[in-house]
């Protein structure tokens, strides 16, 4: 588990070393926080929503993460839990799905948690419950290679159609995700 407030990071700049080179020009938290996603089976990310939105903190996560054009979360589940208080939960669910399913993830579950300002969502037993029956699922799908087929649909239309002929287009400038792809089978 990593909370992301625990974490030293720095903004993305937009340099895009990344892209040319496979890696930031910033050695911090984040590189090693996206190595151990590369390793995972499977994520479960959340955030509280601010201002209908997910935190900044949750922001610099997505903006450094290489999750979208390294396809970070080929091949792997994920989860994605906002909490709001009163309105906006759904928009920053979304944004998480979004990135889950651009970076090539298959969602399992997606939980807008309504709750109180500080208090612990998990104090609610029947809620407790349905998420305990969510986690188990997710388990079930990384096991079981659990196929999402509208989902896998989707996000190939996004990736073959959008993101695949625009690194293309971008030639030398994006060698660094090109390599990436073809060391983790995502092109050949
Ligand atoms: C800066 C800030 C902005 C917030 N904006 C919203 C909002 O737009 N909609 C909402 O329902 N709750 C909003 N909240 C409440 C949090 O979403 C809510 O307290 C949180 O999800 C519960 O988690 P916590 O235990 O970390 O406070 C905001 C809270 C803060 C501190």
């Amino acid at each position: 588990m990593v909370h992301v407030s625990d974490l030293s990071l720095q903004y993305c700049v937009g340099c895009g070393s990344c892209y040319k080179t496979g890696a930031c020009i910033y050695k911090d938290d984040i590189e090693n926080l996206s190595l151990s996603v590369a390793d995972a089976d499977g994520i479960i990310i959340g955030s509280p929503t601010y201002a209908s939105n997910v935190s900044g903190q949750m922001k610099v996560i997505i903006d450094r993460g290489h999750f979208v054009m390294e396809q970070l979360l080929h091949g792997k589940y994920a989860i994605c839990v906002t909490t709001y208080e009163n309105y906006g939960g759904r928009d920053s669910t979304k944004i998480l799905n979004k990135l889950l399913l651009y970076s090539g993830a298959k969602i399992s579950a997606s939980i807008a948690l309504r709750n109180r300002f500080n208090k612990n969502p998990m104090e609610d037993i029947r809620l407790k419950q349905r998420i305990e029956k969510i986690v188990n699922s997710f388990l079930e799908d990384i096991v079981k290679r659990r196929r999402y087929r509208i989902q896998g649909l989707i996000h190939s239309i996004i990736f073959r159609m959008g993101i695949q002929p625009f690194v293309k287009r971008k030639g030398l400038e994006y060698e660094g995700v090109i390599k990436h792809w073809k060391d983790n089978n995502i092109v050949c």
